[in-house]
């Protein structure tokens, strides 16, 4: 099986479980709370049951890491990563900025990754080597090279009140040195949108492996980088993540060190 073969089925499942979405976008949710502000809908769970539903037919063998249910384990190095629901706050207040990411891994390796984004159509899609594309057309990351010319983008983990760094010293730091920042709650859009070039940086603290494992990949093959907060190597399995152009890489680690100096 090559690369873009598991890519077309993980495009199918994305295109599925995004109708799954907009079927049900803008209609009363059934909202469940995880944590104070951490909440999960009805939604989340069908479209994670379509996914589910069509990874265990085609691939049984195959490991399965979904937000919202327990992993399923596999003998094989195959793992599919997903999530159903990326940007499930803004969906549950109808804020049109939500998206289906599905990406798949072999012993740690990423190889094939789709998100899609129902609202505006948009299927953002890499296969290990082949490049990275937008609904078939390929895209790469902006050539912007001064941080005082960057948009960029973050976002703020659901532990924001308990966790030791809260994000706001970078955040404020990178007001001052960024042209302008958007905070739009979909960290895997987040990432598509550095891939094609919108945002020219992107960080976030608290991330778990559904929200970056097809958005990195993605980004990596349309040009970009992605390493910690620290500069270090990066994998989904990190919660901090720091991802540009690859062009105002350096002086966005430099402006974290000045931070947490
Ligand atoms: C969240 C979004 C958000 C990010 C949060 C994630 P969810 O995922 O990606 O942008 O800031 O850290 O948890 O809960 O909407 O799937
Ligand atoms: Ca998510
Ligand atoms: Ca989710």
């Amino acid at each position: 099986m090559e690369n873009r073969d598991y890519l077309g089925f993980a495009e199918e499942m994305a295109r599925g479980a995004g109708e799954i979405l907009l079927g049900n976008y803008g209609g009363q949710q059934s909202i469940r709370y995880k944590g104070e502000t951490n909440l999960v809908t009805e939604v989340d769970r069908r479209s994670e049951e379509y996914i589910m539903g069509r990874i265990r037919s085609a691939y049984p063998d195959h490991g399965i890491l979904s937000e919202e249910s327990s992993e399923v384990r596999s003998a094989t190095p195959y793992r599919w990563i997903v999530d159903p629901l990326d940007g499930t706050t803004n969906y549950a207040h109808g804020y049109p900025c939500f998206c289906v990411s599905i990406a798949l891994e072999m012993g740690g390796k990423l190889l094939a990754g789709a998100v899609f984004d129902p609202i505006l159509g948009e299927m953002y899609t890499a296969a290990a080597g082949e490049g990275a594309r937008r609904n078939g057309e390929p895209i790469s990351v902006s050539s912007t090279e001064m941080l005082r010319r960057s948009l960029l983008a973050t976002g703020f983990a659901y532990d924001v009140n308990t966790a030791e760094d809260d994000n706001l010293a970078c955040f404020r730091e990178f007001v001052f040195t960024g042209q302008a920042i958007r905070r739009d709650g979909s960290a895997a859009l987040d990432l598509c949108y550095l891939a094609c070039g919108r945002f020219d940086g992107f960080w976030e603290l608290s991330l778990k492996p559904w929200d970056t494992a097809a958005g990195v990949l993605i980004l990596v093959e349309a040009g970009g980088v992605a390493t910690r907060l620290d500069g270090s190597g990066y994998n989904v399995h990190h919660p901090d993540i720091l991802a540009s152009n690859g062009k105002i890489h350096e002086q966005m680690l430099s402006v974290i060190r000045r931070v947490k100096r």
